[in-house]
């Protein structure tokens, strides 16, 4: 191995984290075989050996390891096939030199590298480029496409690409095309540039035409609505449908404004419609029904009208949601007219949640804003953020500062060595929830006990059993601090960490954690003095191991009251067997692979309720497929699009059960190895897709091979909006 180290080595200071930082660059074989702190450093890369595309390959450790690549050079690097996700949203990669024996670009291999930026040179022995390749590659001015051996071009592969002024094509023949595969792009500011005397056979073909000629384009007619997740009932009732291109007015009533602003945004996005106030003919309207269950809604389309009622706001808006799906339902996304049509909808689960984890990887407030908009789409109303863990504490709680000022910065994800940091400021979180409120999706906000909670101990070690002073820890795993129940400054703590929550997040939920301190880390509670005189004072009179579930039932009992009584919200946990009761009304989370019988049972017996989030079905930060992202990990199995799908949410248990028990379904998008807001988004769809049908759809209208049908509509479209979900199904 030649390595060569350039530059000089300089210090930023991050979150408070002092970085040695090199402008370094390495020319090797592999990157594999370079040292962590190599990889972590290095900003150029050069390398020329036969290069490995699967699980800790090359280009998984150039995108994850790489934190700082700027400049990639690959033109003397043996390598066939660049493979999918290879450098998937990697912001700081400047320019790349493709391989010259290249023969195929993987799907999303090089999407939302927004910082590549000049042209792209697609090597001329290269005969395919992948869906979305370079979707999103925003800075890109020129494609050049040398070669006779391109025959196909995949869909969305360079769609995005806002700065494109030139794309050059080296083939007579024009390869085959996409016709999504240049959407997004004002073309025309594009310059296509092909073989003297080919010109007529690109305007004549298909992903090509549309840099030619009259750009007016005419919106086609939907046919079929395609809309996820499917409705309880949705019928064509004949005749001329509602036509767009024309004069249309909204007719809302005045608490009904947020809806009407969202009805504008569609209109504007999906049509040419003309919005005028009092327009004669052609209207929409938006109406409160007595009697409609809070989130169903009722709409009608006829030639003239479309109407949507709702027994609620919220209901209005998931109108409004079908109805932009309808829209959507067409090769361009974007409609002429929609047929004549009646839904009848609601949902079946109350509580339709995701959850994401920026205590592992830290998300701005933008990113969730995106996330948000998102999942409203597809009818979720409730987004779990999982504020705290080991590896860090991600919200201001003004009683206790050193949280923020060092409980959220690090360095440090496994063997991800780059600097993570960043918190949420009060002021920051009220504008998320308004913002989140305009979506119809509640914040529940989780703060971990006793358990995962190192970055608390870390700020405040008082916090745990003897005081011990710990470090925030930056791998993943479970720790073996927890908070001490016998300390009467953990209550004082909670208390106040969990009033200002309140004041905060308006949701009637608080998540309080309670997973993974079971034995063996429940033993820290067996050697503390504390802890062995509240169990003498509660009458267990054994400092055994064993009998520690008593603490956390102590720990627990208190807290939950005080969110009951004194901000009358209604706790939620994570089922562990240590629960051996749970208190009446709590919302317990079934989540362990086999365990969802037995939460269920406990929550049946104690007169309490359920979010079914079993890992098998609904943990989405497990790669979909062997091979997809993420393809290092700590060992999680593999969880398939259908998989999500089947589960039903009642688990078989009846009606009683879902009626009187069950509260509703959570994904969830743990973050140790998600590290871009890209990558949430490709780990949450599409299978949150069939997690929201699972959530909303009855039973006897689901269909595994009717929602493969619609599927493909629905990722086109968000690949329109630049994001890409899996496509590993
Ligand atoms: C969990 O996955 N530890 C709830
Ligand atoms: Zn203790």
């Amino acid at each position: 191995m030649k390595t060569n180290f350039l530059s000089a080595l300089f210090l930023i200071s991050l979150g408070g984290v002092v970085l040695p930082l090199s402008a370094q660059r390495i020319d090797t074989t592999h990157i594999t075989l370079c040292s962590p702190k190599a990889k972590a450093a290095v900003r150029e890369v050069r390398l020329t050996g036969q290069l490995t595309t699967r699980g800790n390959s090359d280009f998984r450790q150039l995108r994850d390891l790489c934190w700082q690549l700027a400049r990639l050079d690959l033109s003397a690097a043996r390598v066939a096939h660049i493979p999918d996700n290879a450098l998937h949203s990697r912001h700081r990669l400047q320019s790349v030199v493709l391989p010259e024996q290249l023969k195929s670009i993987g799907r999303q291999a090089f999407f939302a590298c927004d910082s590549l930026q000049g042209e792209l040179r697609i090597p001329p022995t290269v005969c395919e480029v992948g869906t979305a390749a370079f979707s999103g590659c925003a800075r890109l001015t020129e494609i050049n496409l040398p070669a006779d051996s391109l025959q196909r071009i995949g869909d969305f592969a360079f769609s995005r690409l806002t700065s494109l002024r030139r794309v050059r094509v080296g083939s007579a023949v024009p390869p085959v095309c996409a016709p999504t595969a240049f959407e997004g792009i004002d073309l025309r500011r594009v310059r296509l540039e092909v073989p003297r005397g080919s010109e007529r056979a690109y305007r004549a073909a298909e992903g090509w035409k549309c840099f030619f000629g009259d750009r007016t384009e005419t919106l086609p007619e939907v046919v079929m609505p395609v809309v996820i997740p499917q409705p309880a009932l949705l019928t064509l009732t004949g005749g001329e449908g509602f036509c767009f291109d024309r004069k249309i007015s909204i007719e809302a009533a005045p608490e009904l404004n947020n809806e009407r602003t969202h009805c504008l945004r569609i209109l504007e996005q999906r049509t040419e419609a003309r919005v005028q106030t009092g327009a004669k003919g052609a209207r929409i309207r938006l109406l409160l029904q007595s009697g409609l269950e809070s989130e169903a809604y009722r709409l009608s389309v006829s030639a003239d009208e479309i109407c949507i009622r709702g027994g609620s706001a919220a209901g209005v808006f998931y109108g409004l949601m079908t109805l932009d799906q309808v829209m959507a339902s067409t090769p361009v996304g974007r409609c002429a007219s929609i047929p004549q049509m009646a839904v009848v909808d609601g949902p079946r689960l109350g509580l339709r949640e995701l959850m994401v984890d920026p205590a592992r990887i830290f998300r701005p407030v933008d990113d969730l804003k995106a996330f948000i908009a998102e999942m409203a789409r597809y009818k979720y109303n409730a987004l779990h953020l999982h504020l705290v863990d080991d590896q860090a504490w991600r919200i201001e709680i003004k009683a206790f500062p050193r949280l923020v000022e060092q409980g959220t910065a690090r360095v440090g994800m496994d063997d991800m060595q780059m600097p993570i940091s960043g918190y949420y400021t009060q002021a920051e979180m009220r504008e998320l929830v308004a913002f989140a409120a305009r979506y119809h999706v509640q914040l529940i906000p989780e703060i971990e006990l006793p358990g995962h909670e190192v970055a608390a101990i870390h700020c405040y070690p008082q916090l745990t059993c003897g005081g011990k002073h710990v470090p925030i820890r930056t791998t993943c795993g479970v720790s073996n601090e927890l908070l001490c129940p016998g300390e009467p400054f953990v209550y004082e703590f909670l208390g106040k960490v969990f009033a200002e929550l309140a004041d905060i997040f308006p949701s009637p939920y608080v998540h309080l954690g309670g997973d993974e301190a079971g034995m063996p880390p429940l033993a820290a509670w067996t050697e503390c003095d504390k802890c062995k005189a509240l169990k003498r004072s509660l009458g267990i009179d054994r400092d055994v191991r064993d009998d520690n579930h008593h603490l956390q039932k102590y720990l627990f009992d208190r807290v939950i009251d005080t969110l009951r009584t004194v901000h009358g919200k209604t706790p939620m946990f994570w089922y562990e067997t240590d629960f051996r009761e749970i208190q009446p009304g709590c919302i317990t989370f079934a989540w362990r692979h086999g365990l969802t019988e037995a939460a269920i049972r406990a929550a049946q017996s104690n007169g309490a309720r359920i979010m079914l989030c079993p890992g098998e079905y609904c943990y989405f930060d497990y790669p979909m497929a062997a091979g997809d992202m993420p393809e290092v990990n700590w060992g999680m199995p593999i969880n398939p699009l259908q998989r999500t799908y089947s589960l039903d949410p009642a688990w078989g248990m009846g009606n009683d059960f879902e009626k009187t028990n069950l509260a509703g379904v959570a994904g969830t998008l743990w973050s140790e190895c998600i590290n871009s807001a890209e990558r949430v988004h490709y780990q949450a769809y599409p299978r949150a897709l069939a997690l929201a049908e699972v959530a909303w759809t009855p039973q006897s209208v689901r269909s595994w091979s009717d929602f493969a049908r619609r599927l493909p509509y629905v990722q086109a479209d968000q690949l329109r909006r630049g994001i890409c979900g899996s496509q590993a199904w």
